[in-house]
């Protein structure tokens, strides 16, 4: 296996999540991710890990096909979208779909939570990958994005021939999982008391 440029879970460069570990619960319970989520978000990772090119590509795709979104990758200085950025993060990202659904949500992962968040915001964005593209993702298109990010998924899981049932539970797990994330990844765009 080679190493993803970048990708530093784990690692002691990533800066310690500044919530409280009850806070992180609390929101778990927020979402109602509970332990039948995980066993059905591993379900879910047998069905996505091996076709996660083809999400890859799903979702690759509704980015390049809105130029607003698109933007976030677009190169300052000749508007054009920088191929080598996209394809870093590309990498970051299918491994990010592993890490949802093996996630034991532990320390090591809710303080990556943080880093994905600045990653996005205009005080972390392009530094991994030392681009100068767009400074920052706007917070309203995070938000947003958990649309396509969820309920692209579905027909992948669907086509699994595993029953509705579990496809339906997978499907709601996957969604948990996500929002959860989101919601940590707004951090360096509120306020803290705010939060
Ligand atoms: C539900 C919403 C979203 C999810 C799940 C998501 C997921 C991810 C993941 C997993 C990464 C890589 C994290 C890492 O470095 O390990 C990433 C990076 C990135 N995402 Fe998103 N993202 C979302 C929304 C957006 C939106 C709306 C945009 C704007 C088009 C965007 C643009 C980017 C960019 C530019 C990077 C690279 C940031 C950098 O390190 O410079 N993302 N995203």
């Amino acid at each position: 296996m080679t190493a993803i440029a970048g990708y530093t879970l784990g690692q002691d460069s990533v800066p310690r999540a500044p919530i409280r570990w009850q806070e992180f619960e609390e929101l778990e319970q927020s979402v109602a991710l509970g332990e039948e989520d995980l066993r059905y978000l591993r379900l879910a990772g047998e069905i996505l890990l091996p076709r996660v090119e083809e999400l890859l590509d799903v979702w690759y795709g509704f980015v390049g096909s809105h130029p607003h979104l698109l933007a976030a990758f677009v190169r300052k200085e000749d508007g054009k979208p920088d191929e080598r950025y996209l394809a870093a993060v590309r990498r970051r990202f299918g491994r990010w779909v592993e890490d949802t659904c093996a996630a034991r949500f532990d320390q090591a992962w809710l303080d990556y939570q943080f880093e994905i968040g600045r990653r996005h915001h205009r005080s972390g964005k392009n530094r991994t990958d030392g681009v100068a593209a767009a400074e920052h993702v706007p917070l309203r298109h995070l938000v947003a994005l958990i649309a396509p990010i969820v309920l692209t998924v579905r027909p992948f899981l669907a086509q699994s021939g595993r029953p509705a049932e579990e496809v339906d539970k997978m499907h709601a797990a996957w969604t948990k999982a996500v929002v959860l994330q989101v919601a940590l990844w707004t951090w360096p765009y509120t306020r803290p008391e705010d939060f």
